[in-house]
């Protein structure tokens, strides 16, 4: 029995099943229109307490003075060897989140399952909230952070990662929300699972070679203090 295709507008998800969330049963993607933010693949939007990552259909590149549009998935197929960002992503965050303590949970943004309409996939992340009810910034946003906790779980990450042969390359500025805690103290909490693994950078011979993987991500968090902390 062949499935009849949904409706494009107005379609209804039931997540139910899909992931375990019981209190926002259902997603109405024809109601997007809280845009929150964007990062160069993809248009975010808020629904609730969650958000809907929406790949743009096209990416911009400036070739010597001229900006040229690619699509995204061409894109993406070429330079990170993905079919698909947000199924990709999901699969990234489920592998993650099964090597990390549960103590460093709260330093993730929670990813459910993707879901697909006929003609698009959506990804569907956990809105990261300070406890005061507004939308976390990012690291690049929020500026130096004077914080030693928030520091010392940045150095559990990264310790954790190496550990676990996690290589997490979307450790970055836009990809790190700095969220505040019932007692002021922040927290780091990331929200970009994309550009996980070799596989994204299969045209950098080196890091097929574990000491290189190792170095390059050991330069991103080094990175990070160098710009950030203020401690
Ligand atoms: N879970 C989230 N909670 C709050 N803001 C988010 C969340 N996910 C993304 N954002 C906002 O959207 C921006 C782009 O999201 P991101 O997933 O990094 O897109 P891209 O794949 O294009 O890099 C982020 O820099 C941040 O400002
Ligand atoms: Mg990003």
């Amino acid at each position: 029995m062949t499935r009849p295709n949904p409706p494009e507008d107005g379609y209804t998800l039931n997540l139910r099943g899909n992931c375990p969330l019981t209190s926002q049963p259902n997603l109405n993607l024809s109601k997007l229109n809280e845009k929150i933010s964007e990062g160069r693949y993809r248009d975010v939007y808020r629904y609730n307490e969650l958000v809907v990552k929406k790949t743009k259909p096209h990416i911009i590149k400036k070739l010597l003075f001229i900006e040229v549009r690619i699509p995204t998935s061409l894109y993406i197929l070429v330079n990170y060897a993905i079919r698909d960002l947000n199924k990709y992503e999901y699969k990234q965050y489920e592998s993650i989140i099964s090597k990390i303590p549960s103590d460093l949970h709260k330093c993730f943004a929670k990813v459910h399952k993707p879901i697909i309409n006929s003609k698009t996939c959506y990804s569907i992340h956990q809105l990261v909230i300070d406890h005061g009810g507004q939308i976390s910034k990012t690291l690049s946003e929020y500026g130096k952070v004077n914080d030693e906790q928030f520091w010392s779980l940045i150095d559990e990450l990264e310790n954790r990662f190496l550990e676990n042969r996690i290589y997490y390359f979307s450790i970055g500025p836009p990809n790190i929300c700095v969220n505040k805690q019932a007692d002021e103290r922040l927290i780091p909490v990331l929200i970009d699972y994309k550009r996980c693994g070799i596989r994204t950078f299969w045209h950098q011979l080196p890091l097929f070679f574990p000491y290189f993987l190792r170095l390059k991500m050991r330069r991103r968090f080094q990175r990070l203090r160098e710009h950030f902390n203020y401690c």
